[in-house]
């Protein structure tokens, strides 16, 4: 009998973005620019910082497992109440105590292939059967997902914007989606990049939905800087919440994730500065890359993913961009070898990429 079941063997371990010190050590490059992880370029929320350093002296002790200040406080931001919100190690712990929590043995999960690779990791680490729908033109093809669903289908997973296509669902598209989904299945609706997304029109705000098989993810990571901290939080029925907590690490999130969280939730200026950036980023990449007939795909996010003639010159821009001191993702283990992954930074950080790209490629 194995020790490590055949599922978990082989599995492909997850390769992050690369850390800035590794391409340090590996190139001896220094100033180098970081757009591979769409993490928030500005630092981590002046609020949420002031908080931690206050907080760094009860680090010996636990933190609230019921986490309530930020539980409640996000309840009362969003109109529910505190039994519909739960806390975790980023979102992607979340993720990981969903699976733990609902899957039974003959489950099955639905999912666009090549989206979210933490979602894809944990599916596979799950053992269960997983239906991986292809997307269309770059977006989750819903239609061909409700047809996917069949008496085993237990959760479906939907990240909203997409990463890394950075599309989205429309309210209408998950309207006529929702339509087709019985309510025994779970619908995960992952909302790591809300607050770039939320001011489109058509982009649908799931708090809105109350349905009591849909759970809503987001997180501290993105717009709030605080991807190193992890913390992330979601909101569902009172019956998945109560559930989930049973299950979930005890003391997690951290201490210091908690206190920085709720920290940063009123850091209003920040945020306001964030969306500006990164609205600002996003015309000048859209602008640079139309003049240098670089395609990319419009992005609902704070990244852009870029598509290049073939695989080899994806892997060759990337590699080039890496030696000139700009990290950016090539996305080959999301299963898009041609595409490379830009996130959006400050407005030094996108000059010099596009400085980078236009050497590269005269
Ligand atoms: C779609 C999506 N969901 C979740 C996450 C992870 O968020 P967290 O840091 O809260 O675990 C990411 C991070 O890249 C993401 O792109």
């Amino acid at each position: 009998m194995p020790l490590v079941p055949s599922y978990i063997r082989d599995l492909a371990s997850y390769k992050p973005g690369k850390p800035i010190e590794e391409v340090h050590r590996e190139l001896g490059i220094k100033n180098i620019v970081k757009l591979a992880s769409n993490e928030n370029s500005l630092g981590p929320s002046p609020r949420a910082m002031v908080a931690m350093k206050q907080a760094m002296v009860n680090c010996h002790r636990y933190p609230d497992a019921v986490g309530f200040k930020l539980r409640s406080t996000l309840a009362e931001k969003f109109d529910i109440k505190m039994d519909n919100v739960v806390l975790g190690g980023g979102s992607e712990g979340i993720m990981s105590t969903i699976m733990r929590t609902f899957l039974l043995d003959d489950d099955e999960i639905i999912s666009a292939a090549n989206s979210f690779i933490g979602f894809r990791v944990l599916a596979n680490a799950s053992g269960r059967k997983i239906n991986w729908v292809p997307m269309k033109d770059h977006k989750y093809d819903l239609q061909a997902m409700a047809e996917k669903i069949n008496d085993y289908t237990k959760i479906i997973y939907i990240a909203n914007p997409d990463n890394p296509m950075g599309t989205y669902i429309t309210h209408e598209d998950f309207d006529a989606f929702y339509a087709h989904v019985p309510e025994r299945v779970l619908i995960i609706l992952d909302e790591a990049y809300f607050e770039f997304a939320k001011s489109l029109e058509d982009y649908p705000d799931s708090m809105t939905y109350r349905y009591d098989n849909v759970i809503t993810l987001r997180t501290f990571s993105k717009a709030y800087g605080l991807a190193g901290i992890r913390i992330g939080y979601g909101f569902a029925h009172e019956e998945l919440i109560t559930n989930l907590i049973k299950v979930k690490v005890p003391f997690e999130p951290s201490y210091l994730a908690q206190v920085a969280g709720y920290a940063a939730l009123d850091d209003v200026d920040y945020i306001q500065e964030t969306l500006d950036i990164n609205q600002y980023g996003k015309d000048f990449f859209y602008n640079e890359f139309s003049k240098m007939n670089i395609k990319f795909i419009p992005t609902a996010a704070n990244f852009i993913t870029t598509c290049w003639s073939s695989a080899e010159e994806a892997t060759s821009i990337a590699d080039r961009l890496l030696h000139e001191g700009i990290i950016v993702r090539h996305l080959t283990g999301f299963g898009w070898p041609d595409c490379i992954r830009i996130s959006i930074g400050l407005k030094e950080e996108n000059r010099r990429c596009i400085t980078a790209l236009k050497k590269i490629l005269s």
